[in-house]
């Protein structure tokens, strides 16, 4: 057991078990509440209505606060005897049905964590999931607890023009004069009950811009976007977001907009992405502003999904919400498939739907398959925690998004939604669970395959680790046949020794000789069906035999990627080019070249000894090079989607196909990779770049940003090209062009292929940039990012990251900075960071305990960095464990932070 880490009072940092939930013994129906905005000290008056929850046994009212100052507290209007336990508010000997009137104050200008009621440039925020209203008043925090909330905000009428909450405005209007002159209220009534986390206010100077709507219901709704005086010029990209978010959820779902007013703010302080707060979303600047000067296409393409994300909540998450915290996927795994369907069906062509399923795939095996297999590994529903902020994780969220996705394969597209209609149906208004939900959408399907699995398929929810596919296929020529096997294994993860078999939905086809889709006729059926099928596996080893086939095949498994697993099959260089060469699955055309690309730098990572030899090896095979020719020079593939081909595999993703992994070596290999690609396919690279350039008047639209995507590749290999051989042409436009370009997009590129190629002109062109955007935050975010996230040249990087930790734009406690300086550096760049001389770890360890007293929350993500100690190559491997050994020594740890420190030592 842990001992008490965190400051909030005294008692033991408890572990949360998901098997002790006990309903609330109370229920608060209505709050009400009154804030005295002010910096230094702010008052809030809460007055609630509560009754005993009649299905528990009756016991104390224990309410939830944290580095709150508690002055009054009055049950039905009169002073009444109450206890403090370990930071709750204990209340005895209470009526079955009272009023309860609690007045405390806070200092919002203190509160670095950002959680709760702070300050971020003079205005105010609120920030309250998971756990943050405790910070706001005394409360039963906790998600299945739904309350009618009204609120009313009283300020300074110069400093805090702008008074919002959730709900609708129903009065506003002056108050007697304060000491500093004028002061107002706004009332706000939200008309939907509500957990506590959805409960947000601001204030502040700010602006909207606004748009009216009507839905195909004939409903009229006001929809707004604040941000502080100066960005209106950055809002029409998120506005426009947010209207597609409306329709695109009533057309494919049949949800509407339930208020008549929805709001997006926007603040440049915040730990996350963004928050879905009942019809009023808070967002980080980084997910809201954009405009083609400031922003690039990747910056438009998030901002459109989180946009879609936090507005998609409106229903999955906030109508239905979690019962307790072990159920977040339920809202967050949903969420973020609906928001990843949502980007693809605003693609006009199929290809681009294609792209972004390979983007989301890229994230999840780079992000999710690592945590899966190392210390923090957890199920998509956890067991446990300490502290939840730490399991707002990738496992919830993209495999759960995956876990999703799966039972959509497993019902059918209209099936999904029909499932959907049944979960709003059942649900609606209340706090549920994981098994709620997929029992809705079984039941929605009742002879599907989900309807037919649905005990032994939600093992998906409650064993972590990912799963292990292993095909192997036979070809029998006398018998005209082609037999596959397929064996499932997953390996053991912290406190789940032994795994059952999954439910894994399985596409797949068998490409001939001429690269054509085979009709598949299974030895049982008496006729073929063509393309694609969709196998479903329950079993730990399963054969298919495919008949009528008149020559080996190519099997091309696992299409779309429709499970969250790790297909092994021994591909040959041969079928692996003949896949990426005509895969009619684009999914698995693109894996064919990642699958050369990883197998070719494995090798080279296991047969040249030292970092310093591979430097100068010739690591790709021309077969490799050739298709990739042939890929550039393709008269049909998209651009994006050559882009994503001609993408080596990131170092995070060859360390994991690694038993051992020496990042130095890794990055000296990949080097190698990159600087071959850039001289072997020089010439093309060349006519790309002339074909791609110039993408007109800027939209961000998947065509041109695909064309800006594979120029700006080009422009990164002809610079490489040139540093090698000398050439100063390449270079020299690449300057013209980042001083020349027209947006974001362009300059950002050419910028970060100077600064990708290390060549002198970098140190000019940053000059430059920083000059230019001196006024701009999120691009001298970019600025910070791109030189600490650099290719390590002689360990350069860390010396660099130093230095900029000095500069007066530089600051620990804007969560934004600290990523783009720190994270960049830590967890962007393994290569720069794991340094033999063991500095990096120093720093890293330094500036986990440096924030962990300014932002736990911030601090906890960075003490990630080291998660995966256990894998890496000695020296690195001991001496990242002394890092991490001297974190953990420390006895000031918030819970946040001790809690993985904790698990990355294995305790
Ligand atoms: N509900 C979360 C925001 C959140 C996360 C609040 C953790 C408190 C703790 C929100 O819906 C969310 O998921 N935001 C993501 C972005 C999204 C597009 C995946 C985020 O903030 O990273
Ligand atoms: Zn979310």
């Amino acid at each position: 057991m842990l001992q008490m880490l965190d400051g909030t009072g005294p008692g033991a940092a408890v572990v949360i078990n998901r098997a002790d939930y006990l309903a609330p013994a109370y229920w608060i129906d209505t709050v009400d509440l009154c804030f005295d905005l002010d910096p230094v000290k702010t008052r809030v008056l809460n007055k609630m209505t509560l009754r005993r929850n009649p299905e528990v046994p009756a016991q104390p009212l224990r309410l939830d606060g944290e580095e709150l100052n508690l002055a009054r507290v009055l049950v039905n209007g009169q002073g009444t005897s109450f206890k403090m336990e370990g930071g709750q508010l204990v209340l005895c000997d209470l009526p079955d049905a009272f009023q309860l009137e609690i007045f405390t104050t806070t200092c919002p200008s203190k509160n670095t964590k950002l959680m709760g009621l702070y300050v971020s440039n003079d205005s105010f925020f609120t920030q309250c999931e998971a756990e943050g209203f405790r910070r706001i008043t005394y409360f039963l925090d906790r998600p299945d607890v739904m309350a009618s909330y009204s609120v009313t905000l009283r300020a300074d009428k110069a400093k805090y023009p702008v008074l919002l909450s959730n709900g609708n405005l129903v009065a506003h209007g002056p108050l007697e004069d304060g000491p500093n002159g004028a002061r107002h209220f706004a009332k706000w009534v939200d008309p939907h009950r509500k957990p506590s986390y959805l409960f947000a206010l601001v204030a502040g100077q700010l602006v909207a811009r606004e748009q009216r709507i009507t839905t195909r219901a004939g409903q009229d709704h006001l929809l707004q976007v604040y941000v502080r005086p100066g960005d209106l010029d950055k809002t029409e990209h998120a506005m426009v977001s947010l209207m597609h978010s409306v329709a695109w959820d009533e057309a494919r779902f049949g949800l509407k907009l339930d208020l008549e007013r929805f709001m997006i703010v926007a603040t440049s302080d915040f730990n996350m992405g963004a928050m879905e707060n009942k019809g009023l979303n808070i967002f980080n600047t980084k997910y809201v502003l954009a405009n083609q000067a400031t922003a690039t296409d990747v910056d438009f393409s998030n901002i459109e999904s989180v946009v879609g994300h936090e507005y998609f909540h409106n229903w999955t998450g906030n109508r239905i919400t979690c019962r307790d915290w072990f159920q977040l996927s339920l809202k967050e795994g949903l969420t973020v498939f609906r928001d990843q369907e949502f980007s693809q069906d605003l693609c006009a062509a199929p290809s681009a739907r294609a792209v972004k399923r390979i983007e989301d795939v890229r994230v999840l095996r780079t992000a999710q398959f690592p945590e899966d297999a190392g210390p923090m590994a957890h199920p998509v529903r956890p067991d446990s925690y300490i502290e939840i902020s730490n399991f707002y994780t990738v496992t919830i969220y993209e495999k759960g998004a995956e876990v999703v996705r799966m039972m959509q394969t497993l019902v059918g597209r209209e099936g999904f939604a029909k499932g959907m209609t049944l979960y709003f149906e059942r649900h609606d208004g209340n706090a549920v669970t994981c098994d709620d939900f997929a029992q809705a959408i079984a039941d929605a399907n009742p002879a599907s395959d989900l309807s037919r699995l649905l005990p032994q398929f939600k093992r998906w929810y409650s064993q972590a680790g990912t799963p292990h596919l292993q095909a192997q296929g036979v070809y029998d020529a006398a018998a005209r046949s082609y037999t596959l096997t397929l064996a499932q294994s997953c390996a053991s993860t912290p406190g789940q020794p032994a795994k059952e078999p999954f439910v894994i939905p399985v596409s797949l086809g068998l490409l001939g000789v001429d690269g054509q889709d085979l009709p598949l006729q299974l030895d049982s059926e008496t006729a073929p069906a063509a393309g694609t099928r969709t196998v479903v596996l329950t079993q730990e080893h399963e054969t298919f035999t495919f008949v009528n086939i008149d020559a080996e095949p190519v099997p091309s498994i696992l299409r779309g990627f429709t499970a969250p697993v790790v297909l092994d099959f021994a591909y040959t260089d041969a079928q692996l080019l003949h896949l990426l060469a005509h895969d009619s699955d684009p999914f698995n055309r693109w894996e064919a070249g990642q699958r050369l690309a990883v197998n070719q730098a494995v090798n080279a990572i296991k047969n040249i000894a030292i970092s310093a030899d591979a430097a100068c090896t010739n690591v790709l095979n021309d077969a490799y090079l050739d298709a990739m020719r042939q890929v550039l020079r393709h008269p049909s593939l998209d651009s994006a989607f050559k882009d994503l081909v001609l993408t080596l595999p990131s170092e995070t993703y060859l360390a994991e196909q690694l038993d051992v992994v020496d990042p130095q070596h890794i990055h000296a290999v990949r080097e190698a990779m990159r600087q071959q690609l850039a001289s072997a396919l020089q010439a093309d690279w060349e006519a790309v770049y002339e074909a791609n350039h110039d993408t007109g008047a800027y939209t961000p639209d998947p065509v041109s940003s695909g064309r800006r995507a594979l120029a700006g590749i080009a422009l990164t290999h002809l610079c490489l090209a040139a540093q090698a051989s000398g050439d100063t042409v390449w270079p020299g436009k690449t300057l013209q062009r980042f001083k020349d370009a027209g947006n974001m997009t362009d300059r950002f590129n050419a910028l970060a292929a100077l600064v990708s190629s290390s060549h002198p002109l970098a140190t000019q062109a940053l000059a430059q940039f920083h000059a230019m955007f001196k006024d701009e935050p999120l691009v001298i975010d970019k600025w910070f990012s791109l030189q600490t996230g650099a290719p390590d040249r002689g360990g350069n990087i860390l010396p660099a990251v130093r230095q900029l930790m000095k500069h007066t734009d530089f600051s620990l406690k804007n969560p934004n900075r600290t990523r783009s300086v720190i994270s960049t550096f830590c967890q962007g760049n393994p290569a720069a960071f794991h340094r033999l001389d063991a500095a990096g770890y120093q720093f890293w360890s330094e500036r986990v305990i440096e924030l962990d007293a300014i932002n736990p929350q911030v601090a906890a993500r960075l003490a990630r960095a080291l998660d995966r100690w256990s894998k890496l190559a000695e020296p690195y491997r001991s001496q990242a464990h002394q890092a991490i050994a001297r974190v953990a020594a420390r006895t000031d740890l918030s819970k946040d932070t001790h809690e993985v420190i904790t698990r990355a030592l294995g305790q």
